[in-house]
């Protein structure tokens, strides 16, 4: 397996790593080749610090062997292991199949272990300490650079404990969105609603729905063109989950609160998505997430088996 983009580079580079080894081994040549005249005090005649001579002595014969081995391995690595180029060596070693192997006794190591979770319904397995402590690394490798480390979210992002849910918080729904990400998706509403004063009775109508601070003049005018958003937030505001629609009656907002927030939500829209897990965690991994997340929302007693 070679990274190179074109076919010049494979030779370029084993030469010049050739070249390199054999110019090693000219320059031990020349070097014990070239005699220098020495006095008869054996010191080649240079003075450094005043009084600072030095000898002509040849190479210790176990220096020069040295070398010589370390050239004869050097070449016999190069044919055994990858480094020439692209050539990929006479052992087929590589740090691809190295890892693979890890992963592949990792994983036969773990399967007992994650049968035991796979054994276990969700509800049962959010009361495994096992299982949480592996769900919770799983969680802070995968899921808490967008949910965050203690699962609450931000903006944008979902809070996942408290069991307020846009696509359902049923162990199945849970693990249905882990597997396949989820895509909550709001069209801009603006010109089905009509003009920006429009908008602005709308998004007051909205604020009235969790009594919130709003105009109740501007609520009533709003209320008969909730109908453009019954389709997915429920005739009475409520969300739902078919639609990933969010519960505008509660105090949960994933896009900011308040009448600015809402009016841009309604003008603009919104496309919001949680990627796919499946190609990246095994389905055993899921379920343990899945119980994990559930488990989040349904401390206490309900967390018991
Ligand atoms: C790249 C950011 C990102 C990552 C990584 C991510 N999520 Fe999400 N997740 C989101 C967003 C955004 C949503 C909301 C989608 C929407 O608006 O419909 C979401 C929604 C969810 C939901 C549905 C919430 C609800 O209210 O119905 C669950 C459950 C969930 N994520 C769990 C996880 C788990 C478990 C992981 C880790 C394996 C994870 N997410 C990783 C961004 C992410
Ligand atoms: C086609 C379905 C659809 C229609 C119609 C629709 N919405 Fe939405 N709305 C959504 C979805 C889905 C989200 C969640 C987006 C996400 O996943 O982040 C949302 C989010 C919102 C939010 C943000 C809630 C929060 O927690 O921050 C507000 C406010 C809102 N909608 C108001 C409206 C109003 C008012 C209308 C009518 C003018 C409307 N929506 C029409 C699907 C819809």
């Amino acid at each position: 397996m070679s990274d190179f983009t074109s076919g010049f580079w494979s030779p370029y580079v084993a030469g010049l790593t050739i070249v390199g080894i054999l110019g090693c081994l000219l320059l031990l040549w020349v070097t014990s080749r070239k005699k220098v005249p020495a006095s008869a005090d054996n010191t080649t005649g240079h003075v450094w610090d005043e009084d600072l001579t030095e000898m002509n002595n040849p190479l210790p014969l176990w220096w020069v062997w040295m070398f010589i081995f370390t050239v004869v391995f050097s070449l016999l690595y190069l044919v055994a292991f990858p480094g020439l180029g692209s050539y990929e060596g006479k052992l087929n070693w590589s740090t691809r199949a190295e890892y693979e192997q890890e992963m592949a006794t990792a994983k036969k190591e773990l399967e007992p272990l994650y049968s035991q979770f796979t054994a276990k319904k969700v509800e049962e397995l959010s009361g495994d300490l096992t299982a949480m402590a592996i769900g919770e690394r799983l969680f802070m490798n995968n899921c808490a650079q967008c949910h965050g480390s203690d699962a609450r979210g931000g903006k944008g992002f979902p809070n996942l404990t408290d069991g307020d849910w846009l696509h359902g918080g049923s162990p199945e729904k849970i693990a249905e969105s882990i597997t396949k990400g989820r895509k909550g998706n709001m069209p801009p509403m603006g010109a089905a609603v009509g003009g920006a004063d429009d908008v602005k009775n709308v998004a007051n109508y909205v604020l009235s729905l969790s009594n919130a601070p709003h105009d109740s003049v501007r609520a009533q005018l709003g209320k008969s063109k909730f109908t453009a958003c019954a389709a997915c937030h429920g005739a009475d505001g409520k969300g739902n989950t078919m639609m990933g629609a969010p519960n505008l009656t509660d105090d949960t907002w994933l896009h900011g609160y308040g009448e600015q927030a809402i009016i841009a939500m309604i003008n603009n829209g919104k496309v919001n998505e949680m990627p796919a897990q499946e190609g990246k965690l095994t389905a055993a991994q899921i379920h343990v997430l899945a119980a994990y997340v559930w488990g989040l929302s349904h401390k206490g007693p309900a967390a018991k088996p």
